[in-house]
């Protein structure tokens, strides 16, 4: 069958993004609450799941492809490929204590227990530090724990930190970063791994325009020079006479985590009447 077949979370933290990540690629998804859409103008079809389930699926093939947390293609340890970091859903693993406890260090754990979803990647952790604590595997509602003693400390992921407020806990150490990726089945190939090269394409498009700019300025014959020094643009900027003579407008596109320091230089520099517009799509 030549569709790619997309596995992304059915309902979570990254659903919302995952779709709205193949929606900038263009890509028409009907969905009716359904467990399965088809696009209609592009040859994919996707899933939704859990998110925990996804690593399985995709190495198993039953998914081509998928959209999850890092966290989660780590803790689960399938044989799948990551296609792509896609710079959403930035998180952390920690671990968190109620808020009262007297933490002095990682030697606290020793002799206690803590409750998580990831158990592996915490063995492995303890393990590596040296820690003797007792691990108690639970499926959800991690942050409760504590409070109804059944653990001592949780390993769970925060993203806001509103869960553990709420729940009167405190985080005391980070175990691990990480924020999608696109994972993908090891063995694709033919026609399926052509459209995961499309897709790709478009990821990159995507993500390189949200880091860039589009800038147009007024510039005055003799700061030309000066100025587009400060825009070197995708190739070189480009630059177009005013009615006015003895005026440029001079069009490029700028990072945007330096931009407002270029804007400042290019204010000195004599530039004026600055618009800055931002890019839908951008091909490096
Ligand atoms: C994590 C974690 C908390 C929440 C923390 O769940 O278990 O519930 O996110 O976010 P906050 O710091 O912004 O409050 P996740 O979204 O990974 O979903 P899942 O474990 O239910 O799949
Ligand atoms: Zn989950």
């Amino acid at each position: 069958m030549n569709r790619l077949k997309i596995a992304i979370q059915k309902k979570g933290r990254l659903s919302e993004q995952s779709l709205r990540l193949l929606r900038e690629c263009g890509i028409r998804i009907s969905n009716g609450g359904k467990l399965k859409a088809e696009a209609t103008n592009f040859p994919v079809d996707v899933l939704y799941l859990r998110d925990d389930d996804i690593p399985q699926y995709v190495a198993d093939g039953v998914a081509d492809v998928g959209i999850l947390g890092e966290n989660v293609v780590l803790e689960k340890g399938k044989k799948v490929r990551v296609a792509e970091k896609l710079g959403f859903a930035r998180c952390r693993l920690s671990l968190a204590v109620k808020r009262e406890e007297k933490y002095v260090g990682l030697s606290w754990l020793n002799g206690k227990k803590i409750a998580s979803t990831y158990p592996n990647i915490l063995r492995r952790f303890l393990e590596e530090q040296g820690i003797a604590a007792g691990i108690e595997e639970i499926s959800g509602s991690v942050e409760i724990a504590p409070g109804i003693g059944l653990a001592d400390a949780v390993c769970d992921i925060v993203s806001t930190g509103s869960t553990l407020m709420m729940n009167g806990l405190r985080e005391v150490e980070t175990i691990l970063r990480s924020e999608a990726v696109l994972i993908a089945n090891p063995s694709l190939e033919g026609e399926r791994q052509k459209i995961l090269g499309q897709l790709r394409f478009r990821i990159r498009a995507v993500q390189n325009a949200g880091q860039y700019k589009y800038i147009l300025l007024n510039a005055p014959d003799d700061s030309l020079e000066t100025i587009c020094a400060l825009l070197p643009g995708m190739k070189s900027p480009t630059i177009l006479p005013l009615a006015e003579k003895g005026w440029n407008s001079v069009h490029s596109v700028v990072k945007e985590d330096t931009f407002w320091e270029v804007i400042d230089n290019l204010r000195q520099a004599g530039a004026q009447g600055i618009l800055v517009c931002p890019i839908e799509k951008m091909f490096l």
